[in-house]
C-alpha cells in the first residue's frame, strides 16, 4: 500500500507528481540522481509550525536551521516567509546575510566557534549562544576589541534523554553540548556574564536532539529551562528575554510512524512557559525555535535511475541505482529509513522484496533494505522520500561521484537551484606540485 503524503499525486500513467511536475519528465530533463524540492510544501510546513505557536504566544520567532538544507533558494524561501536563521558556521552565517536575514533574526550555535566566526557574529549583532565558559571569555575579548556589546545566551545542558538515534541526541549530560545545569555550571556562567560590560545577556538556549516524535521530552525541556529562568531572575536579577528551545521536531519516515503535529507540541509546551512566567512574575520572553527537518524534510525527494537488478536465491535481490551513500548518507550513517517507491510505476502492485543499493564499492552503500516493490527493471526510476533535510546537505563525493543537482518545483514549474557537479568541479581545487610534473 502506498504511503504518500498529501502533497504528492499520481497521474493516470502511474507517475509520481511533485509540485505539479511529472517526476519521470524531471529525471529526463535534469538527469539523475536528482533532488527535487517542493516550494509550496516548504512554505506550508513553515506556516504550520509558526502558526501553532503564534496562536498561543504573542512573540514567536522561528529560526530555520540552515544545517538541514542551506541551499540559497531554500533559505530565500524561508526568509521570504519571515523566518529567522539558526546558523552554526561562518558560511551558514554568510548565506543568511546573502538571503537577507538580518543579524537580529539570526542565532549562532556551536560548541567550538572559531574567533573568525564570533567576530563576524558579534559585528553583525547576531545572538551568540555561548557553549562554554572559555567561549564566554573569547566573546568578552572580541567584543571589547570591536567596541561592541555582544548579545548572548547560553546553551544549557538540562540532562534530558530524547528517544532518537544516539548520534543525534544532544541533551544528555554526557553529550558535548552546553553548560551543565545540574552542577550549577550554567548558573555560574550567567553570574559571570552578568558582570561583564562587553556582553548583554538576553537568552537561554537548549537543543535536546533531533527526529523526536514524542512531546514528553520537549515538556521536560520547557520545565527545566523555565526553572532556570526563574532562578536567574531570583538570584541574579537577570531577565531572559529570548527563550530558544532549539529544533528537533521529527517527521514520520516509516509507515506506522505517528506524526507529532506542531499544534500538539505547542499545546503541551506553551502552557508550561505561561504558567512559569505568571508564577514568578517574569518578563514574557520571545519564544524561539530552530526547526530544520520539520520545515524541509518531507518537501524533498531524491530521484534515482535503476541500472541493474540481480536476484539472490532464497534472499532479497538487489536493485542498483545511480544514487548511493554519496548522495544520501542517512541510511548508511544512522540506519535511517527512507521510504522508496518506483516513480514510474506508482500504481503497480508490489511483487518482490529487494534491497536498494548505490554504485559505490562499500556494503554500507544502500538506500533501503528488504523493500516490497513492484517488479523493477533497468531504466525504472526510484523515488526516495523525505530527503529534503540532511540529504544534499550531507552529500559527499566518495569515489569521486559528483554531487547531485537539485530542482525546485512549484505549480508545474521546475528550475535548477543547485547545479550538478562535474568532473572538473571535483578536481578544481586539486593541485599537482611542480616536482611531479
Ligand atoms: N538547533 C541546533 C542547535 C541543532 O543542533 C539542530 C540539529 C537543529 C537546531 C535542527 O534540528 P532539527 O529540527 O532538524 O531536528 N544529520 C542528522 C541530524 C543532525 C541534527 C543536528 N542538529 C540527520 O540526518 O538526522
Amino acid at each position: 500500500m502506498l504511503m504518500l503524503k498529501s502533497h504528492f499525486e499520481v497521474d493516470e500513467q502511474g507517475h509520481l507528481i511533485i509540485g505539479g511536475c511529472d517526476s519521470v519528465e524531471l529525471a529526463e530533463r535534469f538527469g539523475t540522481p536528482l533532488y527535487v524540492v517542493d516550494e509550496q510544501r516548504v512554505r506550508e510546513n513553515y506556516r504550520r509550525f509558526y502558526r501553532a505557536f503564534a496562536r498561543r504566544w504573542r512573540d514567536v520567532m522561528v529560526c530555520y536551521a540552515y544545517k538541514a538544507n542551506s541551499n540559497l533558494a531554500i533559505c530565500k524561501i524561508l526568509q521570504s516567509e519571515g523566518a529567522g536563521a539558526e546558523v552554526s558556521s561562518l558560511c551558514e552565517l554568510n548565506i543568511a546575510r546573502r538571503v537577507g536575514v538580518p543579524g537580529e533574526r539570526t542565532v549562532f550555535n556551536g560548541n567550538n566557534k572559531s574567533s573568525a566566526e564570533l567576530e563576524l557574529a558579534i559585528a553583525e549583532d547576531v545572538l551568540v549562544n555561548v557553549d562554554s565558559l572559555q567561549e564566554l571569555h573569547t566573546v568578552d575579548r572580541i567584543a571589547s576589541r570591536l567596541g561592541r556589546r555582544a548579545r548572548i545566551g547560553f546553551r544549557v545542558n538540562p540532562d534530558i534523554s530524547a528517544p532518537t538515534h544516539p548520534y543525534i541526541a544532544t541533551g544528555l549530560r554526557e553529550s558535548k553540548f552546553g553548560l551543565d545545569v545540574a552542577s550549577g555550571q550554567a548558573l555560574e556562567a550567567y553570574r559571570m556574564a552578568s558582570g561583564m560590560e562587553t556582553v548583554e545577556v538576553v537568552g537561554i538556549h537548549c537543543h535536546i536532539g533531533s527526529q523526536i516524535l514524542d512531546p514528553a521530552p520537549f515538556e521536560e525541556e520547557a520545565e527545566r529551562l523555565m526553572a532556570l529562568v526563574a532562578q536567574l531572575k531570583a538570584e541574579l536579577d537577570v531577565d531572559i528575554r529570548f527563550l530558544d528551545m532549539g529544533g528537533g521536531l521529527g517527521i514520520p519516515y516509516k509507515p506506522g510512524d505517528v506524526e507529532l503535529h506542531p499544534e500538539q507540541l505547542a499545546s503541551r509546551v506553551v502552557p508550561i512557559i505561561e504558567r512559569e512566567v505568571d508564577e514568578h512574575g517574569l518578563v514574557p520572553p520571545t519564544l524561539a525555535f530552530e526547526p530544520g527537518r520539520y520545515i524541509v524534510g518531507d518537501a524533498g525527494v531524491l530521484l534515482a535511475r535503476v541500472g541493474y537488478c540481480k536476484e539472490r536465491q532464497g534472499m532479497p535481490g538487489w536493485v542498483a541505482v545511480d544514487a548511493g551513500m554519496n548522495a544520501l548518507i542517512r541510511p548508511a550513517l544512522y540506519g535511517a529509513y527512507h521510504h522508496i517507491e518506483v516513480a514510474n510505476k506508482m500504481t503497480a502492485e508490489p511483487e518482490q522484496v529487494v534491497n536498494v543499493a548505490g554504485p559505490l564499492c562499500e556494503s554500507g552503500d544502500f538506500l533501503g533494505k528488504e523493500r516490497r516493490l513492484p517488479r523493477v527493471e533497468p531504466g525504472d526510476l526510484l523515488a526516495i522520500f523525505d530527503v529534503g533535510a540532511y540529504g544534499l546537505a550531507m552529500s559527499n563525493q566518495h569515489t569521486a561521484q559528483p554531487r547531485p543537482a537539485m530542482v525546485l518545483v512549484n505549480s508545474g514549474r521546475a528550475e535548477v537551484v543547485r547545479l550538478r557537479e562535474t568532473c572538473e568541479d571535483l578536481t578544481r581545487l586539486d593541485r599537482i606540485p611542480g616536482w611531479l610534473t
